[in-house]
């Protein structure tokens, strides 16, 4: 099967091209360009980014054409594509609707098959894209490693998602104010980091004493799945306040970086473990964003090892963590071996599309 996959959720626009037979990946290009015009404004701006993705689009198409067919000839690249995969949601609707547009008119005009992704899910997919642990297991049905516990940290999502099986699963809970990546990027937009901060703030935390500053930690010990971060955040503004004339100083900065990013992990972690041990899974799935997060990772690989034996911790390739349509791609290629395709006619985005409520 031969897969187009287009991202534009967000202020990524990306295309990529992934070809498996029997169950072995036999092809995998992809393209993603970032819209730096956003940090200027310490955001992302819907409007600008959705006429980035109106310029971008076309250009990466041409360019994924070139690298498949050797030439930058959209007509050539659809003699080679059997499903498009385009993002349908969540995400920003003005964004969301470049690109699935853009996949719902090269399904009508070559004739193919269209998949409307969830781009939450696309994340998930991306532990199965060459690199990751799971990159040999794309054509049996996954025996041996559902039930699955998916944490999804991502600049707009803190999820925890019980995997029944491909495509299958139920939102056990989710933030209920900020995410991970929100809490990462705001706290290193007050100490002057920029947008988005949370790999400078990470990069920074390197250096730093994790135990220095003791910052809250929302919800580590309570009963359930959800999260919270706004208090954090709060907690950070006042403490950076009271901080002023030391944020000039490497080492305060340094420290303090440190000291929220434990506080962030701390509640991922301890929240993922108790989740794992209560649903009894086999395995313990990492995705999104902020799944680039050294620590984050390190953190989980080791928890899991040593408080939940016999249970096995997957993590996406660094290169494929941040959104990439490689992943679109790759939740496009499950979802067309289940036959879910969409009628590009009646797609439309669906900007609140949460996964595991079916549309
Ligand atoms: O999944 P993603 O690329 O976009 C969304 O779907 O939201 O996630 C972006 C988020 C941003 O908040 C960014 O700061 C965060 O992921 N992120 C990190 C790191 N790399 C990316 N946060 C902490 N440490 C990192 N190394
Ligand atoms: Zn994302």
């Amino acid at each position: 099967m031969r897969i187009l996959g287009i991202e534009s959720s967000c202020d990524e626009s990306a295309v990529a091209y992934l070809e498996i037979s029997r169950g072995r990946l036999l092809r995998l290009e992809h393209l993603v360009a970032t819209q730096a015009i956003h940090a200027k404004y310490g955001g992302v701006v819907p409007e600008v980014a959705a006429r980035e993705h109106s310029a971008t689009l076309p250009l990466l198409l041409a360019g994924i054409a070139e690298k498949v067919t050797g030439k930058a000839d959209g007509r050539l690249l659809g003699k080679r594509v059997d499903v498009v995969a385009a993002t349908r949601g969540p995400g920003l609707v003005t964004s969301l609707k470049v690109g699935l547009d853009t996949g719902k008119t090269l399904a009508a005009a070559w004739n193919k098959k269209m998949i409307g992704v969830n781009h939450i899910e696309g994340h998930i997919y991306s532990n199965w894209l060459p690199g990751a642990a799971l990159a040999g297991d794309l054509g049996g049905s996954g025996r041996g490693l559902f039930p699955a516990l998916v944490l999804v940290v991502s600049g707009g999502h803190t999820e925890l998602l019980l995997m029944k099986g491909h495509g299958r699963y139920r939102l056990l809970g989710a933030t209920r104010d900020d995410a991970a990546g929100e809490a990462f990027d705001k706290s290193a937009k007050l100490m002057g980091l920029g947008y988005p901060g949370g790999p400078a703030l990470s990069r920074l935390a390197a250096d730093g004493d994790p135990a220095k500053y003791d910052l809250p930690r929302p919800m580590l010990r309570d009963p359930h799945d959800d999260f919270s971060f706004a208090g954090l955040k709060t907690a950070v503004r006042y403490f950076l306040r009271d901080n002023q004339e030391r944020l000039t100083d490497p080492r305060f900065l340094a420290d303090a970086a440190a000291s929220i990013e434990q506080a962030i992990v701390d509640v991922l972690a301890a929240k993922t473990i108790r989740a794992a041990a209560a649903n009894k899974v086999r395995t313990v799935l990492l995705a999104g964003g902020v799944a680039a997060n050294r620590k984050l990772r390190a953190r989980l690989r080791g928890d899991v090892a040593v408080r939940l034996p016999g249970v096995r911790f997957i993590e996406p390739p660094l290169k494929y963590c941040t959104d990439n349509a490689a992943m679109i791609a790759m939740a496009g290629y499950f979802q067309a071996r289940m036959k879910k395709y969409g009628d590009w006619r009646t797609m439309d985005a669906e900007p609140q599309w949460e996964l595991g409520r079916d549309l």
